[in-house]
């Protein structure tokens, strides 16, 4: 039996949610605290303890950088208890630690897994990225269009206007050209501050959120994660690795990247089944953020498995003891 046909998604799903929870418990008592470093550190510590109770050999392969920048979930550690199924696991402990520390919306913890060897080993380098929700005729758009190109094919595939078209962006100054020419087509965009997990997924619920398209120069470790999301979700998404300097190529490299140039679809950065999760820590479009009140705390949680296509919201509600302790 190979390590991929003992990927038994369906059970170890429901352990990833409690993965994701916990670590947004622990980071929720520092949300609008102004302090990045500390809500990271508190939800990759929970993250930590809980994905080591999981019946996995698991392999960080998107984490919290190399071995010598991250003393935990860095690249290349195990974690689980070493039975079990052989993973891949790609994590963002906190994506929007700004978010968190500012109480702004759509801060997540996020994590998925995959059989091993099956996720892209994307180094801490940025990514070009690229996605739309599901419905649209394959490869409708590409990263080798232009910025403009894409708007307007993807409104002649939908039987809209470009104007009926919303694209969501990063608000960096590296994107002002990108936001100039989507602007000339006459389709609107939604600037987000941070959060480009957040960014692609809500292209997956368009109807909900507003956004037909994702656009634009993010990390891309978050890349891999938001393909893994969209793979569950249904959607197409392109990345293309994009490097400032030779260290940065270096990293590819260390990676075992040799095409730096390549283009990856959605299911070349996740080649086999994959299940996701997400809680929210602040509130979002797609979970609601953590709830605080005197004696309960509760969260909500986002899963999904690619192999079904299946979507849960899960709440868990737990009572606060005195020591701020939950029975997580
Ligand atoms: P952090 O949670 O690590 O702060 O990342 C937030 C984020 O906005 C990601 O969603 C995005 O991919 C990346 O930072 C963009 O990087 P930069 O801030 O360098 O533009």
């Amino acid at each position: 039996m190979t390590d991929s046909l003992e990927f038994k998604d369906r059970m170890l799903s429901l352990g990833l949610a409690r993965v994701s929870e916990a670590a947004a418990f622990a980071s929720a008592r520092l949300i609008g605290r102004g302090d990045e470093k500390a809500a990271d550190q508190a939800a990759v510590n929970a993250m930590r303890e809980q994905l080591n109770l999981l019946d996995i050999r698991g392999v960080v392969v998107i984490g919290e950088g190399e071995r010598d920048e991250a003393p935990m979930l860095y690249i290349g550690e195990e974690v689980g208890t070493g039975e079990g199924p052989a993973v891949d696991i790609a994590l963002d402990p906190l994506e929007g630690t700004t978010l968190t520390a500012k109480d702004m919306p759509n801060a997540l913890t996020v994590i998925a897994m995959a059989p091993r060897g099956s996720l892209l080993h994307a180094p801490d380098v940025y990514m070009d990225k690229l996605a739309i929700g599901p419905g649209y005729p394959k490869d409708v758009i590409s990263l080798e269009m232009s910025p403009a190109e894409r708007v307007f094919e993807l409104a002649r595939a939908g039987g809209v206007t470009p104007g009926d078209i919303t694209c969501c962006v990063l608000e960096r100054p590296r994107h002002d050209d990108l936001i100039a020419e989507i602007r000339s087509t006459g389709a609107s965009i939604r600037l987000i501050t941070d959060g480009d997990v957040a960014g692609v997924i809500h292209c997956a619920e368009s109807e909900i959120t507003g956004i037909d398209m994702y656009m634009g120069l993010g990390g891309a470790p978050e890349g891999v994660l938001a393909a893994s999301a969209l793979k569950c979700m249904g959607g197409q998404m392109w990345g293309r690795l994009s490097f400032r300097n030779d260290d940065e190529r270096g990293r590819a490299y260390k990676a075992g990247i040799t095409d730096l140039n390549r283009i990856y679809s959605r299911d070349e950065m996740v080649r086999a089944d994959v299940i996701f999760a997400a809680t929210g820590v602040t509130n979002g479009s797609i979970v609601e953020g953590v709830k605080r009140e005197p004696n309960f705390i509760q969260t909500e949680t986002i899963l999904m498995r690619s192999k079904t296509g299946s979507v849960r919201r899960m709440l868990w509600r737990s009572p606060i003891a005195r020591n701020g302790h939950s029975s997580h």
